[in-house]
């Protein structure tokens, strides 16, 4: 009797155990669809590695709207390290002559076009007074450091060409051979950070066809009040409005002029520290002054698809010795 009272009962839980353990594998399946044991290593990995989660609608938005953002791309630690290498940069780089970046007046002189294949240090518009002296410290003067940083110093290569920048490509799966061109350190000075106007990044750094997309990491808070990026959202899907070149006559100049834009349809995009936008190449986007008391420091690297041929006609021309890299 006992043998046949168990046997019922054990063959009951048997079968329930059997139910349950066809439940949770399911559940299991519907929740990691990869695996529990590949989501716990990824989950591992990434608390080991610093590496962001990355949105699984991330390349949807980006060929949407033109551009896409990852919140707490960049580490504590990797925001401290880059800021800390660029004041480093500051005293280490002493600049040939007083050079002053302004997106409102460009031009290309020589000490701008040699940037193209070293780092480079530009001064603040506003930066100077009727004098010609400083109005503030040389290290809030500053507008940018560029644009060969991502090849030339190891914190912002290793940055640049992180695993973590490899999987957001392979995640947008835009460009082939995604090759960073250019590198910049943006400082929007407090007080006197200022305006870069409405544009289209691969007006200046065209491929044949287009290719580029911007990388920009907020190594501060970006806000209204500092002078965040205001971007144009679907405007890519227009194409290209104009390049910057050298034109037929041989200058170094735009071949139409600028586009007349309605400031009101671009939206801020507030980000907190740490925080990576991805740009379209032909996603028309700008920042305002920064008239607050607050910097608004930011690392930018431009990648094309390294497949697509590079004008000779851009401004940014790399010597022989010293050619583009892909990651
Ligand atoms: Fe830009």
């Amino acid at each position: 009797m006992l043998l046949q009272y168990r046997n019922p009962s054990a063959q009951n839980s048997k079968r329930d155990r059997g139910m349950l353990r066809t439940h949770l594998n399911r559940l299991q399946s519907s929740l990691f669809p990869h695996g529990l044991k590949s989501a716990v290593r990824a989950r591992r990995l990434a608390a080991t590695s610093g590496n962001p989660s990355i949105p699984a609608d991330l390349r949807t938005r980006f060929e949407t709207d033109g551009f896409a953002v990852i919140e707490g791309f960049a580490t504590p630690d990797e925001v401290a390290a880059l800021r800390k290498r660029a004041g480093e940069l500051i005293d280490e780089v002493q600049p040939e002559d007083l050079t002053i970046f302004s997106t409102k007046n460009q031009t290309a002189n020589d000490y701008f076009n040699k940037s193209a294949g070293n780092i480079s240090l530009f001064f603040e518009e506003n930066a100077f007074n009727a004098e010609g002296n400083l109005r503030q410290d040389k290290s809030l003067s500053i507008n940018k450091l560029g644009h060969a940083m991502h090849d030339l110093d190891p914190t912002f290569r290793n940055f640049s060409r992180s695993p973590k920048m490899k999987a957001v490509f392979d995640a947008l799966a835009c460009q082939q051979r995604p090759t960073p061109v250019q590198s910049m350190y943006i400082f929007k000075q407090p007080r006197i950070g200022g305006e870069v106007v409405p544009h289209q990044d691969s007006t200046f750094l065209y491929t044949e066809p287009p290719s580029v997309i911007g990388m920009w990491l907020a190594l501060e808070k970006a806000t209204v009040q500092n002078g965040c990026l205001y971007i144009l959202p679907k405007s890519h899907q227009r194409g290209l409005d104009r390049r910057f070149g050298k034109q037929s006559d041989g200058e170094v100049g735009f071949d139409e002029p600028t586009k007349e834009y309605d400031i009101d349809e671009f939206v801020p995009v507030e980000v907190g520290e740490g925080a990576l936008v991805m740009l379209h190449g032909a996603v028309v986007h700008c920042s305002k002054e920064n008239t607050s008391a607050k910097s608004r420091h930011a690392y930018t690297v431009h990648f094309i698809d390294g497949r697509n041929p590079w004008s000779k006609d851009n401004w940014l021309q790399r010597s022989e010795d010293f050619p583009f890299e892909a990651l």
